[in-house]
Order: structure tokens, then C-alpha cells, then sequence
């Protein structure tokens, strides 16, 4: 079902609270601990201010930011009609292993879109943006840190298009960008929503099991969008064209460019763009 251009949505539109949020969660760690703030600058940012007074698991939300970061150091536009929220993991190796972090945080927020959206078309585009038919609807940083007497920590950072019009997005985004409620009707709230990406969060950021560590990259191949496309491969300056052939175990993407060159491509190095809408033939 299609919400429609211009209506309302009145669930989406009910206060975040950490009453409600909590009440939807079923998690041990995550959202434990947990802050509301309407408004604010960035939420990773709020996290690494406070690193050494907050506890693993600690979760703060909001609905606007003023100085969103996206990866490599771009702006993340973040107005109303979002969800941004970041999560303090403090301990957990994960500055050894940042692909296990990008893969798995990217599985648990596209099953929690599907989930709370019913919408089967939703998918990853490498490294860890979500997807809904074409259009980027999520987007995740995470950012992993040692800090001298304290221990490793990550924060990862998690912004969804809820409701946000398309008038909200600057002319470089909008061209990619959708909100969920383009796609349908919007019967949640953002406490559900947020409740349901930390439940998420939780069945696979803590997986130890060798087994079920590999059905999540699995699952994180699966659903990517990127592989067999055609992509522009953008690092600093420079944008080549290539096809995707894979994606390693270790979450580098694997490409071959027009001359018949191939390269296995790192996370953090380096972004993507999608062109055309299906997959090449060989
Ligand atoms: C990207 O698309 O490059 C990643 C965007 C990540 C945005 C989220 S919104 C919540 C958190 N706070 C930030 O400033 N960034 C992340």
C-alpha cells in the first residue's frame, strides 16, 4: 500500500519517550540506558562527548539533527521526519573486526525496516545504507575508537527517512533519497521503530557462534543491491565505472572495472553510486 504524497501520518507523529521506547523493548544491553532529546547535533557526536560517563548499550534518540555526519566525512542532512538515533558499545572487538560491525549492524536495521514496514523490497547497498526500491532510506556510521585508560568502544550511528519530505533533502541528495512513508502507509511510531532496530541490534551484534556469524554475512549478501550492477566507484576525487562482482568475508566489495581490471575495494576507502535500476548481464 502506498501512503501518497501529502498525507498525514498521525502514528509517526506521536512523541519519542523512553517510557514508550522502552516499552516495545526486548533487549538486554541495548537501550538499557537511554536519552530523548528533540533536537540536537549529532547523536554519535553526543555519544563520544560523554564516552566515560555512559554505559555499554547506551542509546540516544532524536528527531532533527543540526550537524548530522554521514560516512567519510560528509554531512548527514538530517531534518524532521526522521529517526536518528547512536548506541554505545563499549568492550566488544570491535576495532579489530569493523566489517563484522558494518555487516551486522546493516542486517539487524534492514530486518527491523522489514519488520515494522511489512515491505519485502528493502535491501543493503554496500557498505551500510538501506535501501527501498532505488532509494536510500537509511543510512548507518559506525565509528570504532581505542581511548587511553579506557577501554575500546564503538558508537553506532543509525538515521532513517520516517516521514521526511522530499522538499527536506538537499538538490544532491534528493536524488537518491526516500523517506519510508513514500513507499507505505506509516502505522508505527518512531518508539516502536527505534525499539524494534535495537531488538534487532541485539540478535546479531553479540553473535559469537561461528555458524551463525556466517549466515549473517549470508544474509548481508543476499540482500545487497549492489551485487552485479554497474556502479561509479568514488574515491576522493576520482569516479571509475565498474561492475560488482562480490562482497569478501571481510565486507570489501569486489570489483571489475571496464578495462577488465579487478579490485577488491576496503570499507572506509572508499563510496559507491548505483547506476540503472537491474543487474548486468556478463
Ligand atoms: C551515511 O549515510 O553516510 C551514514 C549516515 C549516518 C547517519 C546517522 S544519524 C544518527 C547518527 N548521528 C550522526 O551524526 N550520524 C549518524
Amino acid at each position: 500500500m502506498t501512503a501518497g504524497k501529502g498525507r498525514i501520518h498521525p502514528v509517526s507523529a506521536f512523541p519519542m519517550s523512553i517510557a514508550a521506547v522502552s516499552s516495545y523493548l526486548d533487549t538486554t544491553v541495548l537501550g538499557s540506558t537511554m536519552a530523548v532529546i528533540k533536537e540536537i547535533d549529532s547523536t554519535n557526536t553526543y555519544i563520544k562527548k560523554r564516552i566515560s560517563v555512559l554505559d555499554d548499550g547506551f542509546t540516544v534518540l532524536s528527531e532533527r539533527q543540526y550537524a548530522g555526519r554521514g560516512r567519510l566525512g560528509r554531512k548527514f542532512v538530517s531534518p524532521e521526519g526522521g529517526l536518528y538515533m547512536s548506541t554505545l558499545l563499549i568492550g566488544r572487538d570491535f576495532i579489530e573486526n569493523t566489517g563484522a560491525l558494518t555487516v551486522r549492524a546493516a542486517v539487524a536495521v534492514k530486518n527491523a525496516l522489514k519488520e515494522i514496514t511489512g515491505l519485502h523490497d528493502i535491501g543493503i547497498k554496500w557498505v551500510n545504507d538501506i535501501y527501498c526500491d532505488n532509494k536510500k532510506v537509511c543510512g548507518i556510521l559506525a565509528e570504532s575508537m581505542a581511548r587511553k585508560g579506557l577501554c575500546d568502544f564503538s558508537v553506532l550511528g543509525i538515521g532513517v527517512n520516517v516521514t521526511t519530505p522530499k522538499s527536506s533533502f538537499d538538490s544532491e541528495v534528493s536524488e537518491i533519497a526516500g523517506s519510508l512513508s513514500d513507499f507505505v502507509n506509516i502505522g508505527f511510531s518512531k518508539n516502536e521503530l527505534a525499539a524494534c532496530i535495537l531488538n534487532h541490534l541485539e540478535k546479531t551484534l553479540f553473535v559469537k557462534d561461528k555458524r551463525k556469524a556466517a549466515a549473517i554475512l549470508d544474509d548481508y549478501r543476499d540482500s545487497s543491491v549492489i551485487i552485479g550492477r554497474e556502479v561509479i566507484v568514488i574515491k576522493g576525487d576520482i569516479s571509475v565505472r565498474a561492475k560488482v562482482l562480490g562482497i569478501d568475508d571481510d565486507a570489501s566489495l569486489y570489483v571489475q572495472y571496464e578495462d577488465g581490471r579487478t579490485e577488491i575495494l576496503r570499507t572506509g576507502e572508499v563510496s559507491t553510486k548505483l547506476i540503472g535500476k537491474e543487474k548486468v548481464d556478463e
